[in-house]
């Protein structure tokens, strides 16, 4: 009988550890994104190094139309009388996220659409892709987590990412 004791409780014990592991398994243990039904792989983990030196070439090449904290122009929503736009926000109040890599990668280097009378430069001849995709890497480490899964969706569906 004596042998039988100790079974109940290392039975709870192993239960119990099992529910905390559970339960505090690091939310690294990423999940699929799942989004109109369509699942992409989970969202990447940013690179350190990357954001750092993106947070360099933002402050120099960026942040004087784009602002320090990623705001964009105070009354950015309303056009210009010259019909041009002013400097969206990057962080999550813009729409920067709403936009997959390529896109983004393509406005960065090409710079705004000339129809529209956009001041947005490009900076093709002046950034390396490896510097354009370093700021990129900046402005999403500034996004909170809808923001960020999302333009990881939209990214992993859109072809030529
Ligand atoms: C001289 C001002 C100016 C500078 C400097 C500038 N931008 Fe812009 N940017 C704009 C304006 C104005 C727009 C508005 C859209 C348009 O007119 O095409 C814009 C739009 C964008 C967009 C499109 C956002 C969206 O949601 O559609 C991206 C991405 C962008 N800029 C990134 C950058 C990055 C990265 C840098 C630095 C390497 C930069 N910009 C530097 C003025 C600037």
């Amino acid at each position: 009988m004596n042998r039988w004791r100790w079974l109940v409780p290392t039975a709870l014990l192993l239960g119990l550890a099992a529910a905390a592991m559970f339960l505090l398994r690091p939310e690294s243990a990423a999940k699929p994104v799942v989004i109109n039904d369509t699942p992409v792989p989970p969202v990447p983990t940013l690179d350190a190094a990357r954001i750092a030196r993106g947070a360099g070439l933002y402050a120099k090449n960026c942040a004087a139309c784009h602002g320090t904290e990623l705001r964009g122009a105070p009354d950015w929503k309303r056009p210009l009388p010259d019909g041009s736009l002013s400097p969206p926000p990057h962080d999550d109040s813009g729409h920067t996220w709403h936009h997959p890599d390529s896109l983004l990668l393509e406005i960065i280097a090409n710079g705004g659409d000339s129809v529209n009378n956009s001041k947005m430069p490009a900076f093709g001849g002046k950034l390396s892709p490896d510097e354009m995709r370093s700021i990129l890497e900046f402005i999403k480490s500034k996004w909170g987590k809808d923001s960020r899964e999302f333009q990881w969706w939209i990214t992993a569906t859109t072809s030529g990412q």
